[in-house]
């Protein structure tokens, strides 16, 4: 057994021992892949999938069959399993494909798990209960369950104590599909503007294992999926922080924002979301035509002094 999950143990996680043995197995296959090297294929427009992501999901399927035999699965590359039962595994094998595709080390498998209490909708969200996140690249595994508090590594984490949008790091991601109809760039504009700077570095569930363990202060996105953040969610407010939407509800797995911070930023993040959608205290970008007439400015002021 690995350290991982005999502190798991100690902890008294109930799912996570095993399904962190599932990750590290699901990791390192996609490690090897990784140094291998894979050909991309196309899903969309630029929606990258490879041969990694539908054999680690089938590692996964597999596992998890024989660990949690009553347990369905609900996976980004089509897994569909006995979504009728209590309980619901979301797996995105391999969060941050296009990293992954790109030779760029930022990727992770994700598994969340939900509780679907007898008679709930079938459109009804129920509790997550467990969720593991490992990144093969660094060794790193965290892990949550409800009431039991987040992990990294065996040891507790817990979210920054920034109290300050002007001094926090956040972190966002942009979609690969409908990415015309994505207005997310106005928003990283003016974050990046009153914050210590916005990261974009390609793993949702990454980015929320990092503000589960303080390295972020906030992370928002749009239209992500529930295998992308069901697991994340649980570690964020396992490890004190905060998940929403922009306007303050429960974030919900059908949602399409979703806003996660350490608690003491949420505030003034929504606030500054809300006067953004009201079109208020936008600050101007420069368009490339005006940089230019202003670059061609500086030269000639540089050339006449000479
Ligand atoms: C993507 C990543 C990325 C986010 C995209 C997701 P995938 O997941 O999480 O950070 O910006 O919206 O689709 O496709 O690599 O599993
Ligand atoms: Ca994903
Ligand atoms: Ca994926």
């Amino acid at each position: 057994m690995t350290g991982a999950a005999e502190a798991a143990i100690q902890t008294g996680f109930v799912f996570v021992p095993q399904v962190a043995e599932i990750a590290r197995e699901a990791g390192a296959r996609l490690r090897e892949y990784f140094v291998q090297g894979v050909e991309t294929e196309y899903k969309g427009d630029v929606d990258l999938v490879t041969v990694a992501d539908r054999t680690v999901e089938k590692l996964i399927r597999g596992l998890l069959g024989e660990v949690f035999p009553e347990h369905g699965i609900y996976g980004e590359e089509g897994t569909r399993e006995r979504l009728d039962g209590e309980y619901r595994w979301y797996v995105d094998p391999l969060d941050g494909t296009t990293n992954f595709a790109h030779g760029f080390p930022q990727f992770c498998v994700s598994m969340g798990l939900e509780h679907r209490p007898k008679g709930i909708k079938p459109d009804d969200d129920g509790t997550l209960v467990a969720g593991v996140i490992y990144d093969p690249m660094r060794d790193e595994l965290f892990a949550a369950e409800r009431g039991r508090g987040a992990q990294l590594n065996g040891k507790p984490a817990r979210v920054s104590r920034v109290a300050t949008l002007a001094e926090a790091l956040l972190a966002t991601g942009f979609p690969s599909r409908k990415r015309h109809a994505s207005p997310n760039i106005h928003f990283y504009h003016e974050f990046t503007l009153r914050s210590h700077g916005v990261r974009r570095a390609g793993s949702a569930a990454l980015d929320l294992a990092y503000v589960a363990c303080g390295r972020l202060d906030g992370f928002w996105e749009f239209n992500l999926n529930p295998w992308d953040t069901a697991a994340g969610i649980l570690l964020v407010e396992e490890a004190g922080g905060l998940v929403t939407d922009f306007a303050r509800a429960h974030y919900r797995m059908a949602s399409d924002e979703i806003l996660a911070s350490n608690g003491l930023i949420h505030e003034e993040l929504i606030g500054f979301f809300e006067e953004m959608f009201a079109g208020r205290d936008l600050a101007p970008i420069p368009t490339p035509e005006e940089f230019a007439r202003a670059r061609k400015n500086r030269e000639q002021g540089v050339a006449n002094r000479e």
